[in-house]
């Protein structure tokens, strides 16, 4: 059913929603009902073809403990929380989101660990916490989620905000080989769900970055080329 718009505008779950979340992804993230009942891990599993867990740990490996790590956006089932135990009580761990329902969610999964935050900000404009410099910032599934231009904008404020000698991690979906029958499965649904997800598939990550030459770009694909995890490092 169709969203009054003059009662979304007044209800507090869709207060500063960007308009794509409204439009195209209402019932998987911004309606209270049904994110409750999708914040699950077997969620992601099926929505990642089982390849959740070699996915969660391409990002996962790369925090030691005491790091200052920022994630992005949450993520369903268990993600946010086994990256926040893995920095551990010596680091920090901060948790951004656009969404109120998945700031709730944030909440409810990280509050019991007090080395973190769940900050509401949209990851394009998010400035920072002050005086933390962060080792590790990741973007775990989100920029097939955004249009175009946000993806730039998010990926820029990424690569501001990290300091020589930190990494940000890219893990999302890529250009699946031709003879990888997913490929025709995610065509549909990118064509009926997913409206900025191809985007993934015909540009690198690295052409949504101004200065990518500054950078070094490290690339892994898995699945037959479904997902690609990047990791990317000033070059000096
Ligand atoms: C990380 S992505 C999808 C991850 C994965 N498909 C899952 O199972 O959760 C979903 C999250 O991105 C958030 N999001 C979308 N646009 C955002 C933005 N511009 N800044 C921060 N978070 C955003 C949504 O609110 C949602 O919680």
């Amino acid at each position: 059913m169709t969203k009054n718009h003059a009662s979304l505008a007044i209800d507090p779950y869709y207060e500063g929603v960007p308009a794509y979340m409204t439009e195209v992804y209402d019932w998987a993230y911004v309606d209270p009902k049904w994110v409750r009942a999708l914040d699950h891990i077997w969620v992601v599993r099926i929505l990642l073809f089982l390849n959740d867990q070699r996915l969660m740990r391409a990002y996962l490996n790369e925090i030691k403990p005491g790091m200052r790590v920022w994630q992005l956006a949450h993520v369903y089932g268990d993600l946010v929380t086994r990256a926040a135990q893995k920095v551990g009580p010596t680091g920090s761990f901060h948790l951004t989101d656009v969404t109120p329902i998945q700031i709730e969610h944030g909440h409810r999964k990280l509050d019991s660990m007090d080395w973190t935050k769940v900050i509401r900000s949209d990851a394009a404009d998010f400035d920072g916490v002050k005086s933390v410099d962060y080792d590790l910032i990741c973007s775990f599934f989100l920029l097939h989620e955004v249009p175009d231009e946000k993806k730039y904008e998010i990926v820029n404020n990424m690569l501001e905000k990290l300091p020589k000698g930190s990494k940000a991690v890219f893990v999302d979906y890529h250009n699946p080989a031709k003879w990888q029958p997913i490929r025709y499965i995610l065509k549909l649904v990118n064509h009926y769900l997913e409206p900025f997800a191809e985007a993934l598939w015909n540009n690198e990550l690295c052409s949504y970055a101004t200065n990518a030459e500054r950078f070094t770009w490290r690339k892994k694909t898995f699945f037959g080329g479904v997902y690609q995890c990047v990791v990317v490092e000033h070059k000096d």
